[in-house]
């Protein structure tokens, strides 16, 4: 399987921005092997993925609204998002969980709701620092995991599951080997025991170009979900260049 390579660009990035550095990256054309997907902000979706058709590169949405329509100002379903050129959808980031305050059950509905619309979701579970010193990381992983998952169907084709540990997020503290071997390989018996297909399962957390090559190393990491070191062609394209 090539690496999955997502850079979310979180609330960053204006339309003339977004396109410099999309065109930048087009430019030096960093690798033939690895998945990028860019996850622009919603303003921004149509002209980058218009700027993307016909090259290899995807779209994908930040967020959905747990619901298909209806009067909640100010969201976007994943039907509405549908009619444009986007694949994917990342679901349950734990900026959302903690500033957005999304349940589980949010979680679970926007999941059905991607899956509905075609958009394949990226689910992000992670544990917070209390949570990891208090011994719980492998129980919060597993409830994030069955809850997201609730209802959907075991032989589900596209979805890919991202390990953020919150405290490692936007810290420049990454995980280290060990951490991300067992939490990794914990996902991937959980998800087996879930689902038919094997599920894709990205790192994210403060990944750069520096830790990208020996995070890549470890068994069940099959890419990264990259914040930070996405806003910069020359940091996005040495991550990929790194590890193909
Ligand atoms: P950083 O790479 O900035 O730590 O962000 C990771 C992330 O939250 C990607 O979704």
């Amino acid at each position: 399987m090539n690496p999955i390579i997502a850079a979310n660009w979180k609330m960053n990035m204006n339309i003339n921005e977004g396109l410099s550095l999309v065109n930048n990256i087009l430019d030096s054309s960093p690798s033939k092997k690895s998945q990028v997907i860019f996850f622009p902000p919603f303003i921004t979706l149509n002209a980058i993925s218009d700027r993307l058709k016909n090259t290899r590169y995807e779209v994908g949405v930040q967020n959905i609204h747990h619901e298909q329509s209806g009067a909640f100002t100010g969201e976007i379903s994943a039907q509405m998002i549908k009619s444009l050129d986007v694949q994917y959808a990342i679901i349950g980031h734990s900026e959302r969980r903690q500033f957005f305050h999304e349940t589980d059950y949010q979680i679970n509905k926007k999941i059905h709701n991607a899956l509905s619309a075609n958009l394949f979701p990226i689910l992000c579970i992670g544990e917070t620092l209390e949570e990891r010193e208090s011994g719980e990381t492998s129980k919060v992983l597993k409830k994030q995991l069955s809850s997201a998952l609730k209802d959907v169907d075991s032989d589900v084709k596209g979805l890919i599951v991202a390990y953020e540990p919150v405290w490692a997020i936007g810290t420049g503290i990454t995980a280290n080997s060990n951490q991300v071997n067992e939490a990794h390989g914990f996902i991937n018996e959980t998800t087996s025991q879930l689902l038919e297909n094997p599920v894709p399962i990205l790192y994210g957390g403060s990944a750069n170009a520096d830790n990208a090559a020996e995070l890549f190393q470890i068994k069940n990491v099959d890419g990264f979900l990259i914040g930070g070191a996405s806003l910069k062609s020359e940091s996005f394209c040495q991550i990929i260049k790194n590890i193909t």
